[in-house]
């Protein structure tokens, strides 16, 4: 059964501030570099999604295709340029990719149709309320934290299931940040596996200053 690894790495890096964020180098190495080198080993092609007038470095062994406006379109048309069964969603802003990880997402994905790599949430978590002009936001609603994940990526897919839930969504102009929820929205089973702390996603100066404390035992 083929298998394809496509990552959206079309975005601006906006939050950032460093020009298009898949190609913002950790130690030496771009995100999107990293992210491809973790799932090459263990599919039969990755296709990525570049930000127009961008062109992948000689080195990244994968395919690249322009991205579109906003991450589903540029997943919708990672999945239009590939014929694999299974496909592995993964962002590039989350380049410290184990390889258990990529493996149990796999084989989930194969058994039940569709499977995203996610953790239990560790953190008191409260909806914020208001917003007092000296001190900002306060303390509103408590959210019970039991059996609650925060998603991350890779996200694996019966390519058929994928494509059903993105074409239902661009039908009804439904967004969404991640791809196993638009497989929920129709019902669809999404299996959990657990992911890693190590897949945060690098979205703020905060985290690419932890991304580069964390290359030092990653490369090691
Ligand atoms: O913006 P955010 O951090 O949520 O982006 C998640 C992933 O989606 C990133 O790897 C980014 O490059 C990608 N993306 C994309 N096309 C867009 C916007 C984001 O491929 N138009």
């Amino acid at each position: 059964m083929k298998v394809a690894a496509l990552i959206p790495a079309a975005g601006s890096g906006t939050r950032l501030g460093l020009g298009p964020k898949a190609f913002v180098e950790v130690v030496g190495v771009s995100l999107l570099a990293r992210s491809v080198a973790a799932l090459a080993p263990h599919v039969d092609e990755v296709v990525v999604a570049l930000p127009e007038g961008w062109t992948l470095p000689a080195d990244v062994p994968a395919r690249a295709i322009v991205g579109g406006q906003t991450r589903q379109d540029s997943v919708r048309l990672l999945l239009e340029a590939t014929h694999a069964e299974v496909v592995l969603v993964h962002d590039a802003a989350r380049p410290f990719l184990p390889a258990e990880v990529v493996r149990a997402v796999r084989a989930a994905a194969q058994a039940v149709g569709a499977a995203t790599a996610a953790l239990p949430v560790a953190d008191t978590l409260v909806r914020a309320s208001g917003e007092p002009p000296e001190t900002g936001q306060t303390w509103g609603e408590l959210t019970p934290r039991e059996g609650l994940w925060a998603v991350q990526t890779p996200q694996g897919f019966r390519r058929g299931v994928l494509r059903e839930a993105h074409a239902r969504a661009r039908a009804d102009a439904h967004a969404a940040t991640d791809d196993a929820g638009l497989v929920a929205r129709l019902g669809g089973p999404v299996a959990l596996v657990p992911g890693d702390a190590r897949l945060f996603k690098v979205t703020t100066p905060g985290d690419l200053a932890l991304a580069t404390a964390l290359a030092a035992v990653w490369d090691a």
